[in-house]
């Protein structure tokens, strides 16, 4: 067939078809996959995945890496350590580079894996002139005294750890009462389907990779003990950057479940209404809508495949409460403190002679 006597809507016809098959086929593939009945691996099995991945493991995370941004990341996290810094499961030492000379001091790198660790300290030269040391040890148990680093630095180790609770715990009680622990970190995400697709998948991933890709990362962190003083998530909310402190001097306590959910029903009552109150949620998104909105030529101007879209957008928009109130004269906002109306506003000539 001569292609230029296609018919000028094929190409969007055999997309969808393309769609629709793909769509299809992905979808039964996920439902009929079998469940992976395998035991999760213990700590000392997991040890062997990463002693065996070592030497190839800036190859194989480079380029997801790069496309995730995690490299600026690194960078901007790393770029906060001060003092003298204790990096644990440090593996290949991917954060070196990121160290600011000029506010460390020094550097102790950790890691259970002896590989891994072998392989981050050819990367020395990255830390110079910064003094540094290589020490295996697992971060549950960590031969330095209490309160000893200004940073503690963590990426992508937390996923890894047996008893995560404890061990962020432990790391807690070298870090010195005015220290910071800077933490990258992956994990659940923050929708439904991110976290199912997460949790299918992890006896997988466990043999694997030989890390728990579904753990919420927040709550660990606070059930350690320590005060979650920064948040970001991005990815779905799948990466953390979460930057930590001890909340008090000494040890951290660490906190039971219902302990944390009781301090963070507290600090929820302790908000202030305006930053739970649902409709101030909502206000912003609307305002911003009524203003485009408003500049929308008038119904019977519009086409009628934009008056269809319009009128579904309004009806979900009312559904969700995506409210946009209409402006009423009382809500016109003054920058009057209370009371204080009356002290400068000045009586018109008319009030003046009715007075
Ligand atoms: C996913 S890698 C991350 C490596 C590195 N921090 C990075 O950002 O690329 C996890 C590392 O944690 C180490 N690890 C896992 N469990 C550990 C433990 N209990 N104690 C010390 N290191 C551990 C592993 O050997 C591995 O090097």
């Amino acid at each position: 067939m001569d292609a230029s006597k296609a018919h000028p809507l094929l190409p969007l016809f055999a997309s969808s078809m393309f769609l629709t098959f793909g769509g299809a086929l992905a979808g039964g593939w996920l439902i009929s996959r079998k469940p992976d009945k395998r035991q999760l691996p213990d700590e000392t099995s997991r040890r062997e995945t990463f002693d065996k991945k070592a030497h190839r493991w800036d190859k194989d995370v480079r380029t997801d890496e790069f496309f995730m941004g995690i490299g600026r990341w690194r960078r901007s996290m790393c770029e906060r350590a001060e003092g003298h810094v204790l990096e644990t499961a440090v593996g290949t030492g991917r954060n070196f580079a990121f160290y600011n000379t000029a506010k460390v001091k020094s550097v102790v790198a950790t890691d259970f894996s002896r590989k891994m660790l072998k392989v981050a300290s050819t990367k020395k030269k990255f830390l110079d002139p910064i003094p540094s040391r290589f020490v295996a040890s697992n971060s549950l148990k960590l031969d330095f005294g209490d309160d000893t680093f200004d940073t503690v630095v963590d990426t992508f180790g937390i996923c890894s750890y047996e008893k995560p609770v404890e061990t962020i715990n432990e790391m807690a009680r070298v870090m010195k009462p005015s220290g910071k622990m800077l933490l990258l970190e992956h994990g659940a995400g923050t929708g439904n389907a991110i976290n199912w697709w997460l949790r299918s998948n992890l006896v997988h991933h466990v043999h694997k990779y030989g890390c728990y890709h579904n753990r919420k990362i927040d709550h660990i962190v606070k059930l350690a003990g320590l005060d979650v003083t920064e948040v970001e998530r991005r990815h779905a909310g799948t990466s953390y950057m979460i930057i930590a402190t001890k909340s008090c001097s000494g040890a951290p306590l660490m906190r039971t479940p219902s302990q944390l959910k009781a301090d963070e029903e507290r600090e929820l009552s302790e908000a202030t209404a305006d930053e739970v109150n649902p409709e101030r949620f909502f206000a912003l998104p609307g305002a911003a809508f009524r203003e485009v909105y408003e500049d929308l030529p008038p119904p019977e101007e519009r086409s009628i495949m934009g008056n269809f879209a319009m009128s579904i957008y309004e009806d979900l928009a009312k559904k969700v409460r995506l409210i946009w109130p209409d402006k009423k004269d009382d809500e016109d906002e003054d920058s009057f403190e209370d009371g204080r109306e009356e002290q400068t506003l000045v009586p018109s000539a008319s009030e003046k002679d009715s007075e």
